[in-house]
């Protein structure tokens, strides 16, 4: 059975409450338990994370190499800034795919660079707490046509 690390980044624990016009009223209690429904439909495990501290992200994806075999992420804001998350995912080398819940091409130009994206298979943004559902597929997927 595949496990997939799903990484919440800053300020994500605040959904519900956090600039409800953008991002809606879902909490990230609300996403992770959709999540969880889709891994277990799908038939894959599951090891949820959020932090706020970008050296506790790149640790929780070095994690990765020995226990999971792809991660889904949605690094926050540390996705236009960090160069050590993008290190991190193309260091261990495991398929990793992104999601916004906003489209972040349609929000201020300093958000429209990823550091994260070339280092991903793909990104998926602009679908709310649908980003993330479409993400899990698109990596399991993606990890069973690459095991068949
Ligand atoms: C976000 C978009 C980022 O620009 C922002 O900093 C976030 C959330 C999203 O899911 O739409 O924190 O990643």
């Amino acid at each position: 059975m595949f496990s997939i690390l799903v990484l919440h980044g800053p300020n994500l624990n605040l959904l519900g409450l956090r600039e409800p016009g953008i991002y809606g009223s879902v909490t990230l209690d609300n996403i992770n338990r959709l999540l969880e429904q889709e891994a277990e439909a799908l038939g894959v495990k599951i090891s949820i994370l959020q932090s706020n501290h970008e050296g506790v992200l790149v640790d929780a994806i070095h994690s990765t190499s020995d226990q999971h075999q792809g991660i889904l992420i949605n690094a926050g804001a540390y996705t236009h800034t960090s160069v050590a998350i993008r290190d991190a995912i193309s260091g261990v080398n495991i398929p990793t795919v992104e999601v916004h819940l906003s489209n972040i091409y349609r929000r201020e130009e300093f958000r429209h660079h990823s550091f994260i994206a070339p280092v991903a298979i793909g990104q998926i943004s602009g679908f709310g707490k649908d980003s993330y559902i479409l993400g899990l597929k698109a990596i399991v997927n993606y990890l069973q046509n690459r095991g068949g």
